[in-house]
């Protein structure tokens, strides 16, 4: 687990960061599980169809910004479905033995959860088909020309697989999530106030309707955020002895320099160097990683869904562009041939 952020730090939103507030507000149940109600549609029928036959759902992938719910979602199929979670990732298994061995140990009916499946290495991908498609796995024995490959029946399980990066994933492993692709969407305002509601009747914080309100209206449409902007806020209501009212939440969002639209310093430094750096754009993504000192993977995954969830930011063929909404809100005045050089 990685550290708290402290106060003190720059750009200390990186909502990765507190995924360890995840454990204690994560639902169980798809009446706890606020708002992606197609996806939660398709699942019931999912699991309610693979409850009368009595095998285990088809696989499934999620894929969507960090922190919408996609573990969380994993983990409420095995607790409908009254089965176990084995949970790994696709960096963790190294060689075609370590999934041999997961798949191998597996019971009947149990879970696989493979999280950023995307960065899975191929050999092992290769070793995942039929596994996923027969209930299978190939072990090729010996080397050379007495080598032969023995065939393991596996248990019948489900895989289920998550991921930010779902344009990495190959056609051939896509296609065997035979239960469904699921998109993962931002949350409404009015879903993310329910969700902070929630989240401070479990941590046991006393909150007003308007202080909800604005931390729903700031959390970037992400659960895992409102949870985290809730317990700073929280925070700073207790040490200076009041109750979370709407002005200890815009204190503790002014401190961690979150604007408000729900912008962090880092989604505000990307589109600032994208204007003044680079006249607007189009600026080629790696070119505003290296102008910022930042990592390509943490501004495409991270920051770029939500500045173009809200209009600030768009993706050309020739690079990334900031937006009139986004000279607007920063306070700039757009370039008069803007239009030209976007031609
Ligand atoms: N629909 C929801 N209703 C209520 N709380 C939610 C919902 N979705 C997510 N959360 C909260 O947000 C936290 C983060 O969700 P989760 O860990 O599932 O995100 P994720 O999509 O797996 O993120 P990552 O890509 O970083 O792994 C959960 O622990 C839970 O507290
Ligand atoms: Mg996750």
């Amino acid at each position: 687990m990685s550290s708290h952020p402290s106060p003190d730090d720059e750009n200390i939103i990186d909502i990765k960061d507190f995924s360890f507030l995840d454990q204690t507000l994560r639902p169980s149940r798809f009446d706890d599980y606020i708002g992606q109600e197609t996806i939660k549609k398709n699942l019931k029928i999912l699991l309610q169809a693979a409850k009368e036959r009595a095998h285990p759902p088809e696989h499934v992938l999620f894929y969507g910004p960090p922190g919408l719910g996609k573990t969380t979602l994993a983990h409420l199929i095995a607790n409908e479905m009254g089965c176990q979670v084995k949970s790994t990732s696709g960096p963790a298994i190294e060689k075609v033995g370590d999934l041999a061995s997961i798949l191998t140990n597996l019971s009947p009916g149990d879970v696989l959860f493979i999280d950023e499946i995307h960065r899975l290495n191929k050999i092992i991908e290769e070793v995942l088909y039929p596994a996923m498609e027969s209930g299978v796995l190939d072990i090729i024995i010996g080397k050379g020309p007495s080598a032969r490959t023995i065939q393991l029946d596996l248990p019948p399980f489900t895989m289920i697989a998550a991921t930010t990066r779902v344009a990495l994933i190959s056609s051939p492993l896509r296609s065997r999530f035979s239960g469904g692709t699921f998109r993962l969407e931002f949350y409404t305002e009015d879903e993310i106030e329910k969700i902070v509601k929630r989240s401070a009747g479990i941590l046991g914080i006393a909150l007003s309707d308007d202080a909800a309100r604005e931390i729903a209206r700031r959390s970037r449409a992400t659960p895992r955020t409102a949870n985290y902007l809730l317990k700073r806020a929280r925070d700073f209501a207790q040490v200076h002895k009041g109750d979370l009212s709407l002005k200890f939440v815009a204190d503790a969002l002014a401190l961690l320099e979150i604007d408000e639209i729900g912008l962090t310093a880092l989604d505000r430094k990307i589109l600032e160097v994208i204007i003044e750096k680079f006249g607007g754009g189009p600026v080629g993504l790696s070119t505003i990683a290296a102008a910022l000192s930042e990592e390509v993977a943490t501004i495409e995954e991270v920051n770029e869904p939500y500045l173009m969830q809200l209009g600030l930011l768009e993706r050309t063929p020739r690079g990334r562009v900031a937006t009139p909404r986004a000279y607007e809100h920063l306070g700039f005045d757009m370039p008069e041939d803007r239009q030209e050089r976007l031609l």
